[in-house]
């Protein structure tokens, strides 16, 4: 009798590669936009790319060409890539704000512009799980204006303090993610204040937008730290999934930069937050939303409402929409921090580790052959992984890594008795 949610559900996306054109990603990514980004966060001080590692014994056991990941775990000391848009979303609010839009000032620039301006009693307000949160008040600080964040009601204390060390205040909702986002747009409108969401609704889109276009720089930093291998671009990404933000940039990306020739993508989402895949599988092209307390290990996936202007690229370009319970993504997080003799050592927390554990799922277990032929996963696939964070919540962590916990469930673990390999 088998009671445990499976590894892996998904749905295929044949659409994407049925159309010639995306104005989605044609409007949210146009070619130009990515040295501008990159151009802003190389001149923000203690910027360095972040690691790609190779995990080449890994790629070998589970039987395909090659495992690189992007290791965000240490993005600016910061352990998320999510500074990356809030960053480049805030500098691009204040320039409009200062009518200078077409110029490349440097962050300290911009700060000093924005002093003399009188914008200090700017207050910056935004809802999060965490992560986008800890990005607003850096930069908020950064540019001594205040900010106020809105975490929901299941936020864990270390994720609340990280958030305060940058002298924001936090507000604890008695609600989801989603109930967080409205409150934080409903004060910051009663307050006159400016949302930095990672999320969009209607007349409010172009914030959100620059924190995709912000968060683009780890793939162009990807595509330079790959062309020193002698790859031209990865076969395949596997790429987390909360609103889709995160998702829409790594497909918009490729899309603008190879067209049909990008990568065949795949996103990943917790199963109780598939809203995504929930928007695939009925298919009509418009984003779905589903509900619920969300409870899942993974924090930062934790969102039932798709971000309409993600999901539109989303759409346009992803090959196949999966979900995966909580042991899945705590099974990457220890073959992260335990890999096989070679490979690398990576800090990875919950929401960073989920395409790793679906990887191998797909990899080792047999039901998922239709999968990998859906996708053409084989021996010479050159698979891209994100690991979006390190140890946000340490104390979590630490009772996966060393205690065990969401352990995999005995009919899913994997025994040579399988199918071994791709
Ligand atoms: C660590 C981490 N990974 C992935 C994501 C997903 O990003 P998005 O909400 O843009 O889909 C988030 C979002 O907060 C996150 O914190």
């Amino acid at each position: 009798m088998n009671n445990s949610p499976e590894p892996i559900s998904w749905v295929a996306n044949p659409r994407a590669r049925s159309i010639a054109f995306s104005e989605a990603v044609d409007s949210v990514f146009p070619a130009d936009i990515f040295s501008q980004t990159q151009r802003f966060h190389r001149q923000i001080p203690g910027y360095r790319p972040s690691p790609l590692r190779n995990l080449a014994n890994l790629a070998a056991m589970l039987g395909v060409g090659g495992i690189w990941v992007k290791d965000e775990s240490m993005r600016l000391d910061l352990n998320s890539f999510k500074v990356l848009g809030g960053s480049f979303a805030i500098y691009e609010v204040i320039k409009s704000k200062l009518g200078i839009e077409d110029e490349h000032l440097t962050f300290e620039e911009l700060v000093a512009e924005a002093a003399r301006a009188g914008l200090g009693d700017l207050t910056f307000a935004t809802a999060t799980d965490g992560n986008h949160g800890r990005g607003v008040a850096w930069g908020a600080a950064k540019l001594n204006c205040k900010a106020v964040i809105y975490v929901h009601k299941d936020t864990s204390l270390p994720r609340i303090r990280a958030i305060e060390s940058y002298g924001a205040e936090v507000r604890v909702i008695d609600g989801n993610y989603d109930v967080a986002v409205h409150q934080a747009s409903v004060d910051a409108e009663a307050n006159g204040w400016q949302v930095i969401s990672d999320t969009s609704w209607e007349g409010y889109t172009d914030i959100p937008k620059w924190v995709m276009q912000g968060y683009t720089t780890l793939l162009s930093e990807t595509q330079e730290q790959l062309a020193g291998t002698g790859i031209v671009k990865p076969t395949h990404v596997l790429v987390q999934a909360g609103v889709g933000s995160l998702a829409a940039a790594t497909s918009g990306f490729y899309s603008s930069r190879f067209g049909a020739d990008r990568p065949t993508i795949v996103v990943v989402e917790p199963t109780e937050a598939q809203c995504l895949l929930e928007s695939a599988r009925i298919g009509d092209g418009e984003p779905h939303n589903v509900d619920g307390d969300l409870q899942t290990i993974m924090a930062g996936l934790a969102c039932g409402e798709p971000n309409p202007i993600a999901w539109d690229v989303l759409w346009d370009t992803v090959d196949a929409f999966a979900a995966c319970p909580d042991y899945v993504a705590a099974k990457g997080m220890r073959v992260y921090a335990t890999p096989l003799a070679g490979d690398p050592f990576i800090v990875s927390g919950e929401s960073g580790a989920v395409t790793l554990g679906a990887l191998m799922y797909l990899a080792q277990f047999p039901q998922y052959r239709a999968l990998k032929d859906s996708i053409g996963l084989g021996p010479d696939s050159q698979i891209l992984l994100i690991n979006s964070e390190g140890n946000t919540d340490p104390d979590y962590f630490r009772q996966v890594a060393w205690e065990g916990g969401n352990s995999v469930p005995p009919e899913y673990r994997w025994s040579d008795t399988l199918e071994g390999s791709i």
